[in-house]
Order: structure tokens, then sequence, then C-alpha cells
């Protein structure tokens, strides 16, 4: 008896707490898109946060005075550029700064390219090197089709979690 009411008071506390927002996780959406391709991929994780029940925030990279590291789980974006690189001035130092501070957050990786997808490789090896614990990536060629929308949704649900 007195267990089951030790069990109840913890299951209120847990509803009352979700209610709130205390245990909302917030996902930061943190990207650099020259021409919004990548943008909409990042509209799309925000799109699965939300579902998955989650609180997101999105940023262009430039506009971001905060740090990654303040969220529980992050999405970068950054669209291939230079020779299959990341956006050399606009996103790649604020990706050096922000990778060291992830611990074992989860991260995943995002953005549109034109004709190759060594940046995506690329990005992926120094994020390995630096430990990030990058769950999942997504690629797509130019414009986001609907599939690499919904993958890109999938993704945001699987940072809320
Ligand atoms: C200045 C510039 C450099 C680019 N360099 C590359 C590149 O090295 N490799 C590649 O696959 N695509 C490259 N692209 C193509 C873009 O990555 C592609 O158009 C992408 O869809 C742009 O996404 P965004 O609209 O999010 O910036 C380049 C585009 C521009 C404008």
């Amino acid at each position: 008896m007195f267990f089951r009411i030790v069990l109840d008071n913890i299951f209120l506390i847990y509803k009352k707490n979700k209610e709130r927002g205390i245990m909302m996780k917030k996902v930061g959406v943190l990207y650099f898109s020259g021409g919004g391709n990548t943008k909409k991929m990042a509209e799309a994780i925000v799109e699965g946060v939300k579902v998955a029940g989650g609180e997101a925030e999105m940023f262009k990279s430039t506009e971001f005075s905060g740090e990654a590291k303040d969220y529980d789980a992050v999405a970068f974006g950054c669209s291939a550029a230079g020779s299959d690189q990341l956006e050399a001035f606009l996103f790649e130092p604020f990706w050096n700064k922000s990778k060291v501070t992830m611990e074992d957050k989860k991260v995943v990786l995002f953005g549109s390219y034109g004709w190759s997808t060594d940046w995506m490789d690329r990005w992926s090896e120094d994020a390995k090197n630096a430990e990030v614990n990058v769950i999942d990536t997504c690629i797509c060629k130019a414009e986001p089709d609907e599939d690499t929308l919904n993958t890109c949704r999938e993704l945001g649900k699987k940072l809320a979690e």
C-alpha cells in the first residue's frame, strides 16, 4: 500500500512537470543556407521536434548569439561550399567553436549540395574526430523533395526524444 502511494505520487509529479514543459527537450537548429535549400530542411527538422513535443529554436549561424551547448540536442546544417567544404566564413568558425562543447548531446548534421557529397563525408569525419555524438545525417541534392523533408521531420523527432 505504502509503495503504491509513493508510485502514484511519483507519477503525478512526472505528469505535472511534463505539463509545465519542464521535461521538454530544447533543440537548436543552427544552419547556414545561401539559397534557402538547407533552410527548408531546417524548417522540417523544427516541425519534427514540435510533433514529438519538444521545443525548437532555429537560427542562421550568423544571427545566433547564444551557445549551441545550451540546447539538449542540436541539428547543425550547412550546404556544400568552396571545394566540397563547409561555408568557410559564415559557418565553419561557428561549427569549430561549437563542436568541442557538445559532450554526449545528440547531434544531427544536414544540408544540401550541388554535385558532390564529399563535403558531408569530411564534415562527418571531423565530427567523429571531435567525438561529437552524431546520431544521423541528412543530405539532398539542390532543393529538398518531400521524401527528404519527411526524413528531416523524423530526425527532428529523434532529437526531441
Ligand atoms: C559559391 C558556391 C559554392 C558551391 N560549392 C559547392 C561544392 O563545392 N560542392 C557542391 O556539391 N555544391 C556546391 N555548391 C552548390 C550548393 O551546395 C547547392 O546549390 C545547394 O543546394 C545550396 O544550398 P543552400 O540553398 O542551402 O545554400 C556551391 C554553391 C555556391 C553558390
